[in-house]
Protein backbone atom coordinates (compact mmCIF):
# COMPACT_ATOMS: atom_id res chain seq x y z
CA UNK A 1 0.00 0.00 0.00
CA UNK A 2 2.60 2.46 0.97
CA UNK A 3 4.28 1.89 -2.19
CA UNK A 4 1.23 2.79 -4.00
CA UNK A 5 1.10 5.69 -2.19
CA UNK A 6 4.75 6.68 -3.22
CA UNK A 7 4.74 5.73 -6.78
CA UNK A 8 1.50 7.89 -6.77
CA UNK A 9 3.20 10.96 -5.33
CA UNK A 10 6.48 10.88 -7.49
CA UNK A 11 3.76 10.62 -10.45
CA UNK A 12 2.56 14.16 -9.36
CA UNK A 13 5.59 15.25 -9.62
CA UNK A 14 6.46 13.97 -12.77
CA UNK A 15 3.62 15.46 -14.51
CA UNK A 16 2.91 18.73 -12.06
CA UNK A 17 5.77 21.18 -11.44
CA UNK A 18 3.20 23.17 -9.35
CA UNK A 19 4.01 20.48 -6.72
CA UNK A 20 5.87 21.09 -3.79
CA UNK A 21 5.86 18.26 -0.94
CA UNK A 22 4.78 15.03 -0.85
CA UNK A 23 2.52 16.57 2.19
CA UNK A 24 0.78 18.83 -0.14
CA UNK A 25 0.32 16.12 -3.00
CA UNK A 26 -1.89 13.95 -0.34
CA UNK A 27 -3.75 16.67 1.25
CA UNK A 28 -4.52 19.35 -1.75
CA UNK A 29 -4.73 16.73 -5.01
CA UNK A 30 -8.17 15.59 -5.73
CA UNK A 31 -6.89 13.45 -8.53
CA UNK A 32 -5.16 11.71 -6.04
CA UNK A 33 -8.35 11.68 -3.78
CA UNK A 34 -10.21 10.17 -7.04
CA UNK A 35 -7.88 7.30 -7.49
CA UNK A 36 -7.01 6.04 -4.31
CA UNK A 37 -11.14 6.27 -3.58
CA UNK A 38 -11.35 4.52 -7.11
CA UNK A 39 -9.22 1.31 -6.44
CA UNK A 40 -10.83 1.28 -3.04
CA UNK A 41 -14.25 0.97 -4.73
CA UNK A 42 -13.54 -1.04 -7.77
CA UNK A 43 -12.16 -3.99 -5.46
CA UNK A 44 -15.71 -4.08 -3.93
CA UNK A 45 -17.47 -3.78 -7.73
CA UNK A 46 -15.02 -7.35 -8.34
CA UNK A 47 -16.47 -9.14 -5.23
CA UNK A 48 -19.98 -7.97 -6.74
CA UNK A 49 -20.83 -5.59 -3.76
CA UNK A 50 -22.29 -2.95 -6.14
CA UNK A 51 -24.26 -0.65 -4.11
CA UNK A 52 -20.86 -0.50 -1.91
CA UNK A 53 -18.71 0.27 -4.74
CA UNK A 54 -21.29 2.98 -6.22
CA UNK A 55 -21.49 4.88 -2.66
CA UNK A 56 -17.42 4.88 -2.51
CA UNK A 57 -17.67 6.18 -6.10
CA UNK A 58 -20.40 8.71 -5.26
CA UNK A 59 -19.09 10.12 -1.86
CA UNK A 60 -15.66 10.65 -4.15
CA UNK A 61 -17.43 12.50 -6.72
CA UNK A 62 -19.08 14.56 -4.43
CA UNK A 63 -15.25 15.22 -2.70
CA UNK A 64 -13.33 15.89 -5.59
CA UNK A 65 -15.97 16.49 -8.79
CA UNK A 66 -14.27 13.50 -10.80
CA UNK A 67 -16.46 11.00 -11.43
CA UNK A 68 -15.15 7.43 -12.30
CA UNK A 69 -17.31 4.53 -12.16
CA UNK A 70 -16.61 1.18 -9.89
CA UNK A 71 -16.36 -1.23 -13.39
CA UNK A 72 -13.44 1.49 -15.17
CA UNK A 73 -9.99 -0.67 -15.08
CA UNK A 74 -7.27 1.94 -14.38
CA UNK A 75 -3.43 0.99 -14.44
CA UNK A 76 -0.64 2.03 -12.84
CA UNK A 77 0.34 5.27 -12.06
CA UNK A 78 -2.46 7.01 -13.62
CA UNK A 79 -3.10 11.04 -13.25
CA UNK A 80 -5.88 13.21 -13.36
CA UNK A 81 -4.93 17.14 -12.84
CA UNK A 82 -6.95 19.32 -11.58
CA UNK A 83 -9.63 17.55 -11.72
CA UNK A 84 -13.05 18.85 -11.75
CA UNK A 85 -15.67 17.38 -14.77
CA UNK A 86 -13.69 14.28 -15.58
CA UNK A 87 -16.23 11.29 -16.26
CA UNK A 88 -15.35 7.73 -17.26
CA UNK A 89 -17.22 5.19 -17.86
CA UNK A 90 -18.11 1.63 -16.48
CA UNK A 91 -16.48 -0.44 -18.99
CA UNK A 92 -13.47 1.79 -20.08
CA UNK A 93 -9.90 0.30 -19.78
CA UNK A 94 -7.20 2.58 -18.98
CA UNK A 95 -3.32 1.15 -19.25
CA UNK A 96 -0.59 3.09 -17.31
CA UNK A 97 1.19 5.63 -17.21
CA UNK A 98 -1.82 7.65 -18.49
CA UNK A 99 -2.55 11.09 -17.79
CA UNK A 100 -6.18 13.07 -17.93
CA UNK A 101 -6.60 16.81 -17.99
CA UNK A 102 -9.70 18.45 -16.22
CA UNK A 103 -13.37 17.85 -17.78
CA UNK A 104 -11.65 14.99 -20.05
CA UNK A 105 -15.08 12.37 -20.72
CA UNK A 106 -14.00 8.73 -21.70
CA UNK A 107 -17.96 7.80 -22.50
CA UNK A 108 -19.83 5.59 -23.91
CA UNK A 109 -22.02 5.45 -26.39
CA UNK A 110 -25.18 3.03 -26.80
CA UNK A 111 -27.46 1.73 -23.79
CA UNK A 112 -26.16 -1.99 -23.46
CA UNK A 113 -24.03 -3.53 -20.93
CA UNK A 114 -21.55 -5.01 -23.83
CA UNK A 115 -17.88 -3.03 -24.04
CA UNK A 116 -19.10 0.70 -24.46
CA UNK A 117 -16.41 3.07 -23.27
CA UNK A 118 -12.63 3.74 -25.10
CA UNK A 119 -9.77 2.02 -24.04
CA UNK A 120 -6.68 4.30 -23.76
CA UNK A 121 -2.98 2.31 -23.70
CA UNK A 122 -0.22 3.36 -21.91
CA UNK A 123 1.29 6.76 -21.94
CA UNK A 124 -2.53 8.76 -23.64
CA UNK A 125 -2.46 12.20 -23.23
CA UNK A 126 -5.69 13.70 -22.45
CA UNK A 127 -6.03 17.15 -23.05
CA UNK A 128 -8.51 19.36 -20.93
CA UNK A 129 -12.52 19.09 -21.61
CA UNK A 130 -11.55 16.59 -24.84
CA UNK A 131 -14.55 13.40 -25.25
CA UNK A 132 -13.10 10.37 -26.25
CA UNK A 133 -16.41 8.25 -26.94
CA UNK A 134 -17.66 4.56 -27.58
CA UNK A 135 -15.76 0.92 -27.60
CA UNK A 136 -12.82 2.36 -29.58
CA UNK A 137 -8.83 2.50 -28.80
CA UNK A 138 -6.09 5.03 -28.87
CA UNK A 139 -2.77 3.32 -29.04
CA UNK A 140 0.14 3.95 -26.86
CA UNK A 141 1.70 7.22 -26.56
CA UNK A 142 -1.48 8.74 -28.39
CA UNK A 143 -2.13 12.45 -27.57
CA UNK A 144 -5.54 14.24 -27.55
CA UNK A 145 -5.95 17.90 -27.85
CA UNK A 146 -7.65 20.00 -25.44
CA UNK A 147 -11.90 20.12 -26.14
CA UNK A 148 -11.62 17.21 -29.12
CA UNK A 149 -13.99 14.47 -29.60
CA UNK A 150 -12.77 11.40 -31.00
CA UNK A 151 -14.71 8.89 -32.03
CA UNK A 152 -12.92 6.68 -34.07
CA UNK A 153 -9.72 4.62 -33.18
CA UNK A 154 -6.18 6.37 -33.30
CA UNK A 155 -3.33 4.53 -33.99
CA UNK A 156 -0.17 4.59 -31.53
CA UNK A 157 2.04 7.40 -31.36
CA UNK A 158 -0.79 9.77 -33.25
CA UNK A 159 -1.38 13.30 -32.24
CA UNK A 160 -5.25 13.73 -32.79
CA UNK A 161 -6.79 17.07 -32.74
CA UNK A 162 -10.39 18.58 -33.43
CA UNK A 163 -13.90 18.13 -33.36
CA UNK A 164 -14.05 15.28 -35.13
CA UNK A 165 -10.67 14.23 -33.66
CA UNK A 166 -8.28 14.05 -37.14
CA UNK A 167 -4.70 13.10 -36.65
CA UNK A 168 -1.88 16.01 -37.31
CA UNK A 169 0.76 14.10 -36.14
CA UNK A 170 2.61 10.64 -36.08
CA UNK A 171 5.79 10.53 -33.33
CA UNK A 172 5.80 14.32 -33.56
CA UNK A 173 5.70 14.05 -37.47
CA UNK A 174 2.83 16.41 -39.09
CA UNK A 175 1.00 14.11 -41.45
CA UNK A 176 -0.85 15.55 -44.77
CA UNK A 177 -4.37 15.32 -45.70
CA UNK A 178 -3.85 12.44 -47.97
CA UNK A 179 -1.37 10.51 -45.35
CA UNK A 180 -4.52 10.72 -42.44
CA UNK A 181 -6.75 9.13 -44.69
CA UNK A 182 -3.98 6.29 -45.33
CA UNK A 183 -4.22 6.53 -40.96
CA UNK A 184 -7.97 5.72 -41.22
CA UNK A 185 -6.83 1.95 -43.21
CA UNK A 186 -4.46 1.15 -39.96
CA UNK A 187 -1.78 2.46 -42.27
CA UNK A 188 1.22 4.62 -40.52
CA UNK A 189 3.22 6.49 -42.10
CA UNK A 190 6.93 6.30 -41.32
CA UNK A 191 8.70 8.97 -41.51
CA UNK A 192 12.08 7.18 -40.65
CA UNK A 193 11.44 4.53 -43.46
CA UNK A 194 10.73 6.99 -46.01
CA UNK A 195 13.60 9.09 -45.19
CA UNK A 196 16.27 6.01 -45.21
CA UNK A 197 14.16 5.26 -48.82
CA UNK A 198 15.04 8.61 -50.13
CA UNK A 199 18.68 8.48 -49.08
CA UNK A 200 19.29 4.90 -50.66
CA UNK A 201 17.25 6.10 -53.56
CA UNK A 202 19.67 8.98 -53.79
CA UNK A 203 22.82 7.47 -53.04
CA UNK A 204 22.00 4.49 -56.00
CA UNK A 205 22.31 7.69 -58.09
CA UNK A 206 25.29 9.06 -56.73
CA UNK A 207 26.89 5.40 -57.56
CA UNK A 208 25.84 5.28 -61.11
CA UNK A 209 27.14 8.31 -61.89
CA UNK A 210 30.53 7.49 -60.23
CA UNK A 211 30.76 3.98 -62.31
CA UNK A 212 29.91 6.14 -65.93
CA UNK A 213 32.99 8.46 -64.77
CA UNK A 214 35.16 5.20 -63.82
CA UNK A 215 34.33 3.17 -67.31
CA UNK A 216 37.16 2.56 -69.45
CA UNK A 217 37.28 4.75 -72.59
CA UNK A 218 37.29 3.25 -75.66
CA UNK A 219 39.45 6.65 -77.16
CA UNK A 220 41.59 6.75 -74.14
CA UNK A 221 42.92 3.43 -75.14
CA UNK A 222 43.65 3.38 -78.20
CA UNK A 223 45.89 6.50 -78.05
CA UNK A 224 48.19 4.83 -75.86
CA UNK A 225 48.22 1.61 -76.93
CA UNK A 226 50.48 -1.07 -75.02
CA UNK A 227 53.09 -3.60 -76.48
C1 LIG B 1 -2.62 18.22 -28.87
C2 LIG B 1 -1.34 18.72 -28.23
C3 LIG B 1 -0.84 17.65 -27.26
C4 LIG B 1 -0.38 18.90 -29.40
O1 LIG B 1 0.83 19.42 -29.00
P1 LIG B 1 2.08 19.42 -30.01
O2 LIG B 1 2.51 18.01 -30.27
O3 LIG B 1 3.10 20.36 -29.46
O4 LIG B 1 1.49 19.92 -31.40
P2 LIG B 1 1.38 21.41 -31.97
O5 LIG B 1 1.13 22.40 -30.89
O6 LIG B 1 2.58 21.60 -32.87
O7 LIG B 1 0.07 21.31 -32.87
C5 LIG B 1 -0.02 20.58 -34.07
C6 LIG B 1 -1.22 21.10 -34.85
O8 LIG B 1 -2.44 20.84 -34.13
C7 LIG B 1 -3.13 22.04 -33.82
N1 LIG B 1 -3.65 21.90 -32.46
C8 LIG B 1 -2.94 21.67 -31.34
N2 LIG B 1 -3.77 21.53 -30.30
C9 LIG B 1 -5.02 21.67 -30.77
C10 LIG B 1 -6.29 21.63 -30.16
N3 LIG B 1 -6.43 21.37 -28.86
N4 LIG B 1 -7.38 21.80 -30.95
C11 LIG B 1 -7.26 22.02 -32.28
N5 LIG B 1 -6.06 22.08 -32.91
C12 LIG B 1 -4.96 21.91 -32.15
C13 LIG B 1 -2.07 23.13 -33.93
O9 LIG B 1 -2.66 24.38 -34.24
C14 LIG B 1 -1.22 22.61 -35.04
O10 LIG B 1 -1.87 22.83 -36.28
P3 LIG B 1 -1.05 23.39 -37.55
O11 LIG B 1 0.01 22.34 -37.85
O12 LIG B 1 -2.09 23.51 -38.60
O13 LIG B 1 -0.46 24.68 -37.10
C15 LIG B 1 -1.55 20.03 -27.44
O14 LIG B 1 -1.84 21.08 -28.32
C16 LIG B 1 -2.70 19.95 -26.43
O15 LIG B 1 -3.87 20.23 -26.72
N6 LIG B 1 -2.35 19.54 -25.15
C17 LIG B 1 -3.29 19.47 -24.07
C18 LIG B 1 -2.80 20.35 -22.96
C19 LIG B 1 -3.86 20.60 -21.89
O16 LIG B 1 -4.98 20.17 -21.95
N7 LIG B 1 -3.44 21.29 -20.85
C20 LIG B 1 -4.29 21.60 -19.76
C21 LIG B 1 -3.45 22.23 -18.68
S1 LIG B 1 -4.47 22.74 -17.39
Amino acid sequence: MFRGIREQIQTVFKHDPAAKSGLEVLLCYPGVHAIFLHRVAHRFYRTRRFVLARLISHISRLLTGIEIHPGARIGRRFFIDHGMGVVIGETAVIGDDVLLYQGVTLGGTGHGTERRHPTLRNHVVVGSGAKVLGNIELGEWVKVGAGSVVVKPVPAYSTVVGIPGRIVAVKGVAVSHDEWQMLEHGELPDPVGQTLANLNERLSLVESEIKVQDAPDPDFQSTFPTG
